[in-house]
């Protein structure tokens, strides 16, 4: 711990004692990455601009109920034409990394052919990071499957496995001599669980079996993706982000609470992090979903292509889950009511109806998330031990971060403390991991920017910099200065 001297008064008088206010920091390593990330259709607008059709989100945020507000990405932060200002002031506040997604129904509209013109877009973008001396890392699928794909029975269905490696290899053969590290799929637990089973990301499935048919047939398309970029380069950093819980029995000594956070846990965690790392699914997991048709779409040879070695993987990481087999009383502090997911990792099963989630007696954000930065230590920590370690495989954050009700001032200025003590008690807790010997390399905030939360719309604002949408002014925060000078100085205040 470090002592860094923040305020000094200035002496020349014969005051007794010269006031200085000493604040305890951290070191943060020299070589840890710090960085920003957004997705496609959150920021980027632009809807069916250079021959871009429409993704299941498209069709989801236009259909009445699904988003509050009837909001949509059509517009967003209109980063399509102003990607060129976001990379500046990403420069300006001295961001070392950008994770960002490129849009399928850019790249392949409808699933098919190659369009150029939005490969140029993803060059045009790509290039101006580079020029801004920050190092981009692309993902491939944040959620915006092609609609047409949908059509044909989108990630339910096998056929889709072959059309990911066609567009991963498009957006490949354009930007793979600048951009070395690629991450096949943001969360697949949303992409799955969430959109086919859940009801509440698009398609708005509420199937378990579509769900879980979903889940094996994303991470084929991970591991498909992997071998066929691999091929092509075997120079690459590779990968894929999974978003993960911590879940706590309410009761530790009721192994009827035990088992409900063993349940979570495998559907969460185990189910993505084991066909991938040990190329089987959990066998307790496979017994919690069974009838549901899970071993079905499972054919030979599928657990060796998901399984294919990778070299990074990126940790998203909000909140843990506090479990129970009992029901939680109701409570009048319940989050808010909208049709979004009122907390990330409520159980899509039916075989969970012993599954209860409980609130933790901590301070929530505006979605209602627990902030829970000890959450994360643990999580770092059990990842390298049980996964990244064995298999040689590098941790990054690749999210964390906080919707708070921001109130501007006149000038639009955000001064968001509850935002940047989130940040840096989340950071101190990835420190708190690499002193107990995880070597975690980097940490993504999400977002840059004030963006579309998916079912909450623009309800829900998680950006440093604010977008007021009316004008698309961006104002970077309190969070985003805090966030600069640590970048700058190095060193993390606590
Ligand atoms: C997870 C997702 O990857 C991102 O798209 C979303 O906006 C944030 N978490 C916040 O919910």
């Amino acid at each position: 711990t470090a002592v860094t001297a923040v305020t000094a008064v200035t002496a020349g008088t014969s005051a007794p004692a010269p006031a200085v206010t000493l604040a305890p920091t951290r070191p943060v390593p020299a070589d840890f990455v710090l960085g920003v990330a957004t997705a496609a259709y959150q920021i980027e607008g632009a809807r069916h601009e250079d021959g871009r059709t429409d993704s299941i989100w498209d069709t989801f945020s236009h259909t009445p109920g699904a988003v509050v507000a009837g909001d949509t990405g059509d517009v967003a932060c209109d980063h399509y034409h102003r990607y060129a200002d976001d990379v500046l002031l990403m420069k300006e506040l001295g961001i070392q990394s950008y994770r960002f997604s490129t849009s399928w129904a850019r790249v392949c509209p409808d699933g098919g052919p190659v369009n150029p013109l939005g490969l140029d877009f993803y060059e045009r973008l790509v290039d101006s990071v580079l020029a801004a001396g920050i190092a981009p890392w692309l993902t491939l699928y944040h959620w915006d499957l092609p609609q047409a794909l949908e059509e044909r029975g989108g990630w339910r269905s096998r056929e889709v496995v072959d059309r990911f490696v066609d567009y991963a290899l498009a957006v490949h053969d354009r930007l793979g001599d600048r951009v070395s590290t690629w991450t096949t799929l943001n969360e697949p637990w949303c992409s799955s669980f969430l959109s086919y089973t859940g009801g509440e990301h698009a398609p708005g499935g509420t199937s378990p079996a579509d769900g879980l048919a979903a889940a094996h047939h994303l991470m084929l398309g991970h591991g498909s993706v992997v071998q066929a970029l691999r091929e092509r380069d075997a120079s690459l950093r590779l990968g894929l982000t999974l978003n993960f819980t911590v879940a706590d029995p309410l009761d530790p000594s009721d192994p009827r609470d035990v088992d409900a956070a063993r349940r979570i846990d495998g559907q969460m965690n185990r189910v993505f992090l084991d066909p991938i790392f040990k190329g089987a699914y959990p066998a307790d997991f496979l017994e919690d979903v069974r009838g549901l048709g899970l071993e079905d779409h499972i054919m030979d040879g599928d657990l060796e292509v998901i399984s294919t070695p990778i070299d990074v993987l990126g940790v998203n990481y909000y909140n843990g889950s506090l479990v129970s087999h009992r029901p939680a009383p109701p409570r009048p502090d319940a989050a808010p009511a909208g049709p979004a997911i009122a907390h990330p990792t409520r159980s899509p099963f039916p075989a969970a109806d012993d599954v209860h989630h409980h609130p933790h007696d901590l301070p929530v954000t505006s979605m209602g998330w627990p902030i829970q930065p000890e959450g994360l230590t643990r999580i770092l920590v059990r990842l390298q031990e049980e996964y990244a370690g064995p298999a040689g495989v590098d941790l990054h954050v690749t999210e964390n971060g906080a919707a708070f009700d921001d109130v501007p001032d006149a000038e639009g200025f955000v001064d968001d403390r509850e935002r940047t003590a989130y940040v840096r008690a989340h950071l101190s807790a990835v420190l708190d991991a690499i002193d107990a010997g995880v070597p975690v390399r980097g940490y993504f905030y999400w977002s840059l920017m004030d963006n579309f939360e998916w079912a909450w719309g623009y309800d829900k604002r998680f950006g440093i910099v604010r977008v007021d949408y009316e004008t698309q002014q961006r104002t970077p925060k309190t969070s985003a200065l805090d966030y600069a000078r640590i970048i700058a100085s190095r060193e993390l205040p606590i």
